[in-house]
């Protein structure tokens, strides 16, 4: 090893070690359930979201929240749910794709767990039908948690005497592996956050947020077209979701794929059809461009990522299902330009939008006003980290093509 090398592997030794203990964050009042009375929040979306036959109870709370926060669920003792989802950054881990035990990155990037619950599908592809489903497939993955089997991870913490004790309160039975994730999806239907400038502004108080959010608001639901996509119809403003629960290509990393080849990988690997197998394909894979069609194998959802809703979006760069975008200002000028040129599953509703930069710079404004109040000071800060770097780079921005008509559709290649 040259000497220049050895120094570099000491560095990355002492920043992997630092990085390990920095991993797993305590819950700390960021952590706690939520209460169910916030500006914004319509009663009866609360009630929808929650499965009759789930009741929430202190009990089950309680016990998700400490799994949750447990690193001995994963087979190393190394990585919790927290990990990836961090509440000092808003559920998610700030990193364009997640990094499991042994250091192990993903291809895609750790959405938030805040209202999740409110999700018709779990995952950018939508494979899990239910939070139950969600929870049990990191725990298993070898990029992510790394257990052979869910019932491995419930060995792995039935020596703790709490968890036993807890598990019987919570559920009246020995702890297993159902009740396990039951009551981590017990805990993330707590995580409700509303209560940002926007909903007070929707609910009544002209000043909650400023003009350029006011003209931001406007754009999202008309010259933008961004209710195309987050909002559960076109024709009605919606200040509560932000997504049509839906799946689309919007153009984002499969160009550079060979993708004929990566259907045929699919098909093969995936002829089981199990979940596990899309899981390990979605994460673990170069598969993972394939988006929504690794789900339901048709060619019309290659790339087609869902929808995600756009609540507290400031604080969980940065975006997209890789990652791929640092700033909201890069978000826009992505749509901005209508990209996806040579993409042949492009959804019809992307097209060059000729935003002006004042108007691109109300639609941050507007997202921004999306944050939730305890994310308020984090949400200055990095409204000011993103418009700093993006005076410097906005690799994204492609003026003469916003301005420009609407590009031909590419043909699919040969199948
Ligand atoms: C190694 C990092 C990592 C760990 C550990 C991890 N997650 Fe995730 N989580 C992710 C990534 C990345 C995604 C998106 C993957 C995808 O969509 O294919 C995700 C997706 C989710 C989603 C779906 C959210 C949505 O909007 O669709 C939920 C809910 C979730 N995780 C909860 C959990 C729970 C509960 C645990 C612990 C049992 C956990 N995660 C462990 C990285 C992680
Ligand atoms: C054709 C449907 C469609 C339209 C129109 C659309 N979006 Fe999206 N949006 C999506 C989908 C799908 C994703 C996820 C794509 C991916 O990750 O590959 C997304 C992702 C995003 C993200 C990243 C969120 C995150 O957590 O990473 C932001 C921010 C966003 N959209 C804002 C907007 C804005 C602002 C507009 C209007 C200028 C807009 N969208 C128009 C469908 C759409």
């Amino acid at each position: 090893m040259s000497r220049a090398a050895g120094i570099a592997s000491i560095a990355a030794l002492l920043a992997a070690s630092v990085f390990a203990a920095s991993r797993n964050p305590e819950p700390d009042a960021l952590a706690q359930p939520r209460p169910a009375k916030q500006v914004g929040l319509p009663p009866q979306a609360l009630h929808a979201a929650i499965p009759a036959d789930e009741p929430l109870t202190p009990e089950k709370i309680a016990l998700g929240k400490k799994l949750f926060f447990e690193p001995l669920l994963s087979a190393d003792g190394s990585v919790s749910c927290a990990t990836c989802h961090n509440p000092a950054l808003a559920f998610t881990d700030g990193r364009p794709v997640s990094i499991g035990i042994h250091g192990r990155a993903g291809q895609r990037n750790s959405p938030t767990v805040l209202n999740a619950l409110f999700n018709k599908a779990q995952f950018w592809d939508g494979r899990a039908a239910t939070l139950e489903e969600q929870a049990a497939l990191p725990i298993t993955n070898p990029s992510e948690m790394g257990q052979p089997t869910l019932d491995a991870a419930v060995e792995g913490i039935a020596a703790i005497r709490h968890y036993r004790h807890e598990f019987v309160s919570a559920f009246g039975r020995e702890m297993n592996d159902a009740d396990l994730v039951r009551a981590i999806a017990a805990y993330e239907r707590t995580l409700v956050s509303f209560d940002s400038p926007f909903d007070r502004f929707a609910a009544g108080d002209a000043r909650a947020i400023d003009d350029a959010a006011k003209r931001g608001w406007d754009l999202f639901n008309t010259k933008a077209r961004c209710n195309k996509c987050h909002a559960p119809s076109e024709s009605q403003r919606d200040s509560t979701y932000f997504t049509d629960f839906d799946y689309h290509n919007i153009g984002i990393g499969i160009l550079a794929h060979d993708v004929a080849g990566a259907w045929r990988t699919a098909e093969r690997e995936l002829a089981a059809g199990t979940l596990e197998s899309v899981d390990r394909a979605a994460i673990g894979s170069e598969l993972s461009v394939l988006g929504r069609f690794l789900v339901t194998r048709k060619e019309a959802d290659t790339a087609a990522f869902k929808t995600p809703g756009l609540r507290n979006v400031l604080v969980t760069a940065p975006y997209f299902h890789d990652g791929s975008q640092a700033t909201l200002w890069d978000v826009i000028d992505h749509y901005n330009k209508g990209d996806g040129l040579k993409d042949a599953w492009l959804d019809e509703d992307m097209q060059p939008l000729a935003l002006t930069e004042s108007e691109i710079d109300d639609l941050v404004a507007f997202l921004a006003s999306l944050t939730s109040a305890q994310y308020r000071a984090l949400g200055e800060r990095e409204l000011a980290r993103q418009r700093a770097l993006a005076q410097t780079s906005r690799p994204q921005r492609d003026t003469a093509r916003a301005f420009g008509p609407k590009p031909p559709r590419f043909k699919p290649p040969a199948p």
